[in-house]
């Protein structure tokens, strides 16, 4: 049998999880049931990440020691990660005593093979990231190139880790593995990193107590990134003998990792790797983050969805689905209440719940819940067939690219292609006429048979609901597997049914909503006080001045101004543009009122298309910046500045 190996980054317990870190979790948790349902022996490993100052100052803010502070808070993420359906096969804390003297022997190792060496380290560094900087990788603003906040001044006696040696070898893994997914992310690493000249690793901190003693020079614990990285190996008992699989499972299949840690586990991981001779991983999976108005979702910023609030109303599934569903390996994701209640109504409720009960309640009503065994084919059989049939070849395909988001679309083509066919075949009208019951039975068997295969591969995205479905559609144990899944025609001809509670209830989308609000600015209210602040958004594709030249940006007068009817958002403003006049229409009446913009001047695009806005003409758009709360602030320039300036 085959082994498949697949990581999720084990997590920093310094506060309560949130959706943002259900992503990765939930991604590799479908992914792991896939390839066990597909019979690959599977290890799938999650995990904390316990030590680092980070910690050591949270205990202390509280009061308690660092071991009890992350205790508590691993408790959370493994109560979670049960509440979600998460099936890890084997969980490691980085506090494990397993881990913790595996990793000294690894230091050691590393030290005796002459890639640890003593130094002194003077650099910037930041706190919450936790990470030494170079002068070059700093912003344009010389602050942290991850998060962007302050970095300060930092020396000390320090172990190193010389990365030259590896250059070459990891810009092959990067440009011509297929190590990377997406690996159009290679060249920012190359730049970046590369390019620039590999500089060596700080690897020890003695600024802080709470990591992992060196062994051979105590006052030095070992750098937070080098111990966490390990987790891979050592949970499969490497340099330890708490466990002993890791001749079986490595190296890792996939680690997947959102891409403010790429940078670890694209350039550093490998370096170590080859250090200690050791294979390296197959793929590193990098995806992007959950946004909440177009910033990272994190717990500093207050805009923290809690997945156990969200399960409560929706059900784990519904989550899973929504979260899956919208995250395309790459790009960011962004959440909103909306769309992921609109996505529940309109793919869960609509479409498969709907499926699901319009099928068995038909063959309850005709039939009395068991098919007779005659058939009739028809028009439009072999094509629903022929969909449903192929669709688990395209599913493993995407599965193997970490495309879930698209495994998941090509799942509900089918559920539509199913759902069109009660609207072709009418068994509506079938089941009034005496004469066309095998026709019935036989539309009413296709339906039955496609709802056990796309639900069979659901199940791995979907766990608790599937088995619901197979209760409801009469398929029985045997019927349910990854090689049924490619066949149609499993079930007996009289296949019983039994009518079950709805599968997905459908949302009340404005009541929700409006609840969901509330919770949020609770939440916000209570969120802890970010000790750093604010996370921009992430930097856009470079463009070169020619592009930027495209966009004409003026100052301008806003001469009146009034709320845009049956828009909560909408403000309509008539500028003094310097051209004779004109409307634009901005959606910033959540933060403004008319008098707080009239007799101002703002920035606007001049050169936009118009468009309609909930039926009122708009030329042009008003400037506005993220603030940290999720609100937009107006662009105020010099109000001397005459109606028309052109900004460059
Ligand atoms: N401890 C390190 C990982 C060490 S792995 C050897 C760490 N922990 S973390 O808890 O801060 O983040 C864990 C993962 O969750 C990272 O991949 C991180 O990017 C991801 N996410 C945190 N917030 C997220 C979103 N809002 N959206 C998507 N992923 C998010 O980094």
């Amino acid at each position: 049998m085959s082994k498949f190996y697949i990581t999720t980054p084990i997590y920093y317990p310094s506060g309560n999880p949130h959706i943002g870190h259900c992503y990765t979790t939930v991604a590799c948790d479908s992914i792991a049931r896939y390839k066990r349902m597909q019979g690959y022996d599977v290890m799938f490993l999650t995990g904390t990440d316990e030590h680092g100052q980070k910690i050591e100052e949270k205990a202390k803010e509280k009061g308690v020691t660092p071991q009890q502070y992350v205790d508590d808070i691993v408790k959370v993420f493994k109560s979670l990660w049960s509440y979600m359906n998460i099936s890890y096969d084997r969980y490691i804390r980085t506090t494990d005593d397993f881990h913790v003297q595996a990793v000294q022997k690894i230091f050691k190792e590393l030290y005796d093979r002459g890639y640890i060496y003593k130094g002194e380290y003077k650099g910037k560094y930041c706190t919450p990231c936790e990470s030494f900087w170079t002068q070059s990788q700093l912003d344009e603003n010389g602050c942290c190139p991850e998060c962007h906040r302050e970095v300060k001044e930092a020396s000390e006696e320090a172990y190193f880790f010389k990365m030259s040696p590896f250059a070459d070898r990891i810009e092959k893994l990067l440009t011509e593995t297929d190590y990377l997914q997406p690996k159009t992310r290679a060249t920012e690493l190359i730049n970046n990193f590369i390019k620039p000249g590999l500089e060596d690793l700080c690897v020890s901190r003695t600024s802080f107590t709470w990591g992992i003693p060196v062994t051979f020079d105590p006052k030095h614990v070992v750098y937070v990134w080098v111990d966490a990285l390990f987790n891979y190996c050592t949970a499969l008992g490497y340099m330890n003998e708490a466990h002993d699989d890791f001749a079986k499972f490595w190296p890792a299949d996939v680690h997947m990792v959102a891409k403010d840690i790429m940078r670890f586990h694209a350039i550093i991981w490998p370096a170590m790797l080859m250090a200690m001779d050791l294979p390296l991983p197959k793929h590193l999976a990098v995806h992007g983050w959950i946004t909440f108005n177009g910033q990272k979702m994190s717990k500093s910023l207050g805009n923290v969805v809690d997945p156990f609030i969200l399960g409560e109303r929706y059900g784990a599934d519904a989550i899973r689905y929504h979260i899956l569903r919208e995250m395309a390996l790459g790009a960011d994701s962004s959440f909103s209440n909306e769309i992921m209640i609109n996505r529940i109504n309109s793919d869960l409720a609509n479409g498969l719940g709907n499926l699901v009960s319009r099928t068995v309640a038909m063959a309850a009503k005709y039939f009395g819940g068991t098919l007779p065994e005659e058939r009739e084919a028809g028009e439009f059989d072999d094509e629903l067939i022929a969909e449903a049939t192929a669709l688990r070849g395209k599913v493993d395909a995407f599965i193997d690219q970490t495309q879930i988001n698209n495994a998941l679309a090509e799942i509900f083509k089918v559920v539509s292609r199913a759902n069109k066919y009660i609207d072709e075949t009418t068994p509506w009208i079938l089941g009034k006429d005496e004469s066309k019951k095998a026709r019935l039975a036989t539309v009413l068997y296709n339906l039955l048979e496609t709802i056990r295969i796309v639900s069979t591969l659901l199940s791995c995205f979907m766990p608790t609901t599937m088995p619901k479905v197979w209760e409801q559609i009469g398929a029985q144990e045997s019927d349910i597997s990854y090689e049924n899944a490619g066949k149609f025609g499993v079930m007996p001809a009289n296949v019983t049914v039994h009518k079950g509670d709805i599968i997905f209830p459908r949302i009340d989308v404005e009541k929700e909503i409006d609840e969901l609000n509330k919770i949020i600015g609770g939440q916000s209210g209570e969120a802890e006080k970010a000790d750093d602040g604010f996370e921009p958004a992430e930097l856009g594709e470079e463009i070169t001045i020619d592009d930027f030249a495209k966009s004409d940006l003026r100052v301008a007068l806003v001469k009146a101004c009034e709320k845009v009817k049956k828009s909560k958002k909408l403000l309509c403003l008539q500028l003094d543009d310097g051209f004779g006049g004109r409307q634009v229409v901005s959606g910033i009446a959540q933060w403004y009122k008319p008098e707080d913009l009239i007799g101002k001047k703002v920035i606007i695009v001049a050169n936009l298309k118009p468009v309609k806005l909930c039926g009122v003409e708009s030329n042009g758009m008003i400037c506005a910046a993220d603030a940290p709360d999720g609100s937009a602030k107006v662009i105020f320039p010099d109000q001397d500045l005459p109606c028309g300036s052109k900004i460059r």
